[in-house]
């Protein structure tokens, strides 16, 4: 089973860059099927049928209303995608977000069927200050132990973008305290600063089954270099 591997691409792209992007992206669609990519969702219509699986980069936690500006879970199911990413770490701050909204926006997902990618993760301050496992656990504590299906990203804050990336034992020890939480089998990613130079060794040596790679997945070919080792 490969796992998982998803390129989100945040606030990136106009309509040729994305279009060039797909035309250079060197795998065989048919063998992509472990491929996500979590596209502004302006753009995820007009790229559904380039045969990889599609992801919103967020969700609004009502189903429908007078809520402008928002996008539902509905509307995200209509252009296309199959995943979601919810309460990663720039929009829990940018966009004040609490752990109970992004819940509401699993909830919204779950009812149309798309699989929520849930980002959970510490700053560094945080970390510091060792409270890494209940920052963690306060995170998810909207989640009961009996959930199931669940994808969750370990994304700390303070790896996103900066070149930094926890040890292996670091990462190995959160994710198995995350998948120890439930009784289910949950799916772990790991994310912050994930490149073609760092991959194979976060692949083989922690218990991840899969990573969710922001600035390096722009560049098809190093993300494609990526994808293949998953
Ligand atoms: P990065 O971003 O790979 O650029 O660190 C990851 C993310 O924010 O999802």
């Amino acid at each position: 089973m490969p796992k998982l591997i998803v390129a989100n691409f945040k606030m990136h792209g106009t309509q040729p860059f994305i279009e060039d992007w797909f035309t250079n992206f060197p795998l065989e669609k048919a063998s992509s099927k472990h491929v996500v990519v979590a596209l502004p969702a302006t753009y995820l219509a007009s790229f559904r049928d380039y045969g990889l699986c599609l992801s919103g980069q967020n969700v609004s936690s009502m189903e429908k209303g007078a809520f402008t500006s928002q996008i539902s879970a509905e509307m995200l199911k209509d252009c296309g995608a199959s995943y979601c990413i919810i309460g990663h770490s720039e929009a829990r701050e940018q966009l004040n977000e609490s752990n109970e909204s992004i819940h509401d926006k699993y909830l919204q997902l779950k009812d149309a069927n798309i699989q929520s990618i849930f980002c959970v993760g510490e700053s560094l301050e945080v970390k510091e200050s060792k409270m890494t496992e209940s920052h963690l656990e306060d995170q998810l504590s909207a989640f009961d132990n009996d959930s199931e299906g669940l994808i969750i990203a370990y994304e700390p804050i303070w790896a996103i973008g900066t070149g930094l990336v926890p040890t292996i034992s670091e990462i190995t020890e959160v994710v198995t305290n995350i998948k120890e939480r439930f009784n289910n089998p949950v799916k772990v990613l790991y994310g912050g600063s994930v490149n073609a130079s760092n991959a194979q060794n976060l692949l083989e040596k922690t218990n991840i089954d899969g990573l969710l790679v922001g600035g390096a997945s722009l560049n098809p070919q190093e993300f494609a270099k990526i994808a293949q080792l998953c």
